[in-house]
């Protein structure tokens, strides 16, 4: 294993800012002293996971998850310590002496690095004479060289080994290459998947690629697009194209604007709209309207102006609505897309319709043609569309849709009710799912374990007093719970300010990590410290002793049967009593 020096590592996670690394990918909102937000490792719709700044952690309510800034990069990107350590070393600008070592890599980190060695293969050949057909295209296409730089769009050439050569021939060997999606095998060898195409490289929330879209190009291959499989890096159904560069405008704008395309959104992102994001290879999805969700509740879905782009936008629209996210609609004129209409008619042109983007009802209405329905085709039009909105969980935005639709169809109350009669309850997927809750590996619920919390929530206090206070009273033998005694050991041995960030790291296990820094995280302390103490000393101290009683009983009970003597075991059993009682005073 590759080892960092601890000094480096100490500095790293002095300097790095939970609340910075954290907020990438994660809303964070502030509550009291704390910050609030979705928890990323497990999918809920009211905000547990909790981020301590003066702590310097995190530890979600929900599913129990809890680290510091390094472990939260750990299972967020699921790379090593080592990685994590060292990719918050570059955002903080600290050096990290590393010596990489081939074996102790992971999947994850090798998936990683062979996307940038094929990102960078892919730009070398699109800026080389061998892309200059390429770049023209582009270029006529109306991209700037800077925005195919900072997006690295590339060229894959028209070989079926110019990756492959760039790959590590180890690799090449195993299996491992093929979870990549960037090759092919058969019996004759492995080969490269790409080829003849212009690569879009498509980036996860920290701006690392994990995938390809590929266009064809110069070559006759029917399928106009071809795209990386889904991978342990890349499931296509969460990913927005797109999003690591346009986060920070969404939430600013409060909308996202929604395309279909990568070009449509490298289109829109040069001529200055930001707060944009693409779907990759996939209608949009409900984990698409999830990770939406977490940046703002409106959204703007900007499709393609033919019949497959309406009806997309038609299927997105529900989804969104059912999710909580406000669809507004922007249509460009028939036959066209983002990318083409802009070009053609301009910044100002887009952006004005996208300011007087029509509600969803409205766009329905209009790309249904309702004006021009009548008998069946009106009735079984609104019994699809009460359906769809009888889906949706929040009653006052269903309450307001059914009324438009009634106000706009001319249709009766009464009727009206008739219709969402014979449409409710027939889905099947209705009712939202609820907040999972994850089994805790480690929960403290007796009465031992509970006292021993409250010791250490004084021991892990701020106050140097309340440590004290504990030292003086209790050892670390007295904790009988295996992970609570370890800690307090740890907290007992530190010196007068506990950094409770740099502590968890002590727990290399995640269950015990998780456990830990629920511990942690919690503040209050109920109570007068000098009684806390006395009472828990009491309940951990009475505890062995009860026992012993119990076994005394026990065995006097069986000496009795066989008429021996018990004097002693009954001495001791009033001794025993007596130091129960001094303890319970
Ligand atoms: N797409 C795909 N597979 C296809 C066709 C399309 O994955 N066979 C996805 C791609 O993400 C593409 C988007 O759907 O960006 C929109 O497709 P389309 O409108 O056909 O492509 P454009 O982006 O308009 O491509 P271009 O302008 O270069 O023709
Ligand atoms: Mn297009």
């Amino acid at each position: 294993m590759a080892q960092i020096p601890q000094e480096t590592i100490d500095h790293i996670r002095d300097t790095a800012n939970i609340v910075d690394v954290v907020s990438d990918v994660v809303e964070l909102k502030k509550r009291g002293g704390n910050f609030f937000g979705l928890c990323p490792f497990h999918h809920e719709k009211t905000g547990s996971f909790s981020v301590a700044p003066a702590k310097q952690i995190y530890h979600c309510f929900g599913c129990g998850a809890g680290g510091n800034a390094i472990t939260f990069l750990m299972e967020y990107e699921k790379i090593t310590f080592p990685e994590a350590v060292q990719n918050l070393g570059q955002r903080y600008g600290i050096q990290v002496d590393f010596s990489h070592d081939e074996q102790s890599k992971n999947d994850y980190t090798k998936l990683y690095e062979i996307h940038e060695i094929a990102t960078n293969l892919y730009q070398d050949n699109l800026f080389s004479p061998r892309g200059k057909k390429a770049l023209a295209y582009l270029t006529k296409r109306g991209f700037s060289e800077d925005i195919l730089k900072q997006f690295k769009v590339g060229l894959a050439i028209d070989t079926w080994d110019q990756l492959s050569k760039h790959a590590n021939a180890e690799s090449l060997k195993s299996d491992f290459i093929l979870k990549t999606g960037l090759f092919a095998r058969t019996e004759k060898g492995t080969f490269d998947r790409f080829r003849s195409r212009i690569m879009v490289p498509i980036f996860n929330p920290t701006g690392k690629v994990i995938a390809f879209g590929g266009r064809v190009f110069d070559n006759e291959d029917p399928a106009k697009y071809l795209n990386s499989p889904e991978t342990p890096l890349y499931k296509k159904s969460d990913i927005f194209y797109g999003a690591h560069a346009t986060r920070d405008a969404i939430r600013k704008a409060s909308f996202a604007i929604v395309v279909e395309g990568y070009f449509d959104f490298l289109q829109l992102y040069q001529a200055g709209f930001r707060n944009v994001v693409a779907i990759s290879g996939t209608a949009l999805t409900e984990k698409h309207v999830q990770n939406l969700r977490k940046l703002v509740s409106k959204t703007v879905l900007f499709y393609d102006g033919d019949q497959a782009g309406g009806n997309a936008a038609v299927r997105a629209g529900f989804l969104l609505l059912k999710g909580g996210v406000e669809p507004k609609v922007t249509t460009p004129p028939l036959g066209k897309d983002p990318d083409d209409w802009i070009l053609e008619a301009g910044r100002e042109v887009v952006e004005s319709a996208i300011k007087k983007s029509q509600s969803f009802l409205g766009f329905h209405f209009a790309f249904y043609q309702i004006q021009k329905l009548d008998g069946v085709d009106k009735s079984d039009y609104v019994k699809n569309l009460i359906r769809e909105i009888m889906e949706i969980n929040d009653g006052i935005i269903r309450d307001e849709l059914l009324r438009t639709v009634g106000q706009k169809l001319q249709i009766g109350d009464k009727d009206l009710e008739k219709y969402m009669r014979q449409t409710q309850r027939r889905s099947s997927y209705t009712r939202q799912e609820p907040d999972v809750k994850i089994k805790k590996v480690f929960s403290f619920t007796t009465v031992e374990q509970r006292a021993q919390l409250e010791l250490i929530k004084l021991l892990a206090s701020d106050d140097p007093d309340h440590r004290q206070l504990v030292k003086m009273h209790v050892q670390a033998e007295d904790f009988t719970d295996t992970l609570l005694k370890k800690l307090a050991t740890r907290l007992m041995s530190k010196a007068m300010v506990i950094d409770h960030s740099a502590l968890i790291e002590d727990f290399k296990d995640k269950d015990e990590r998780d456990a830990i820094t629920e511990i942690l995280i919690q503040e209050e302390i109920h109570g007068i410290p000098e009684e806390i103490v006395i009472d828990c000393i009491n309940i951990i101290k009475s505890r062995p002793i009860k026992e012993k009683i119990e076994s005394l009983r026990l065995s006097i009970r069986e000496k009795e049967a066989n008429g021996a003597n018990v004097e002693n075991e009954i001495i001791e059993v009033i001794r025993l009593q007596k130091t129960l009682n001094e303890h319970s005073k």
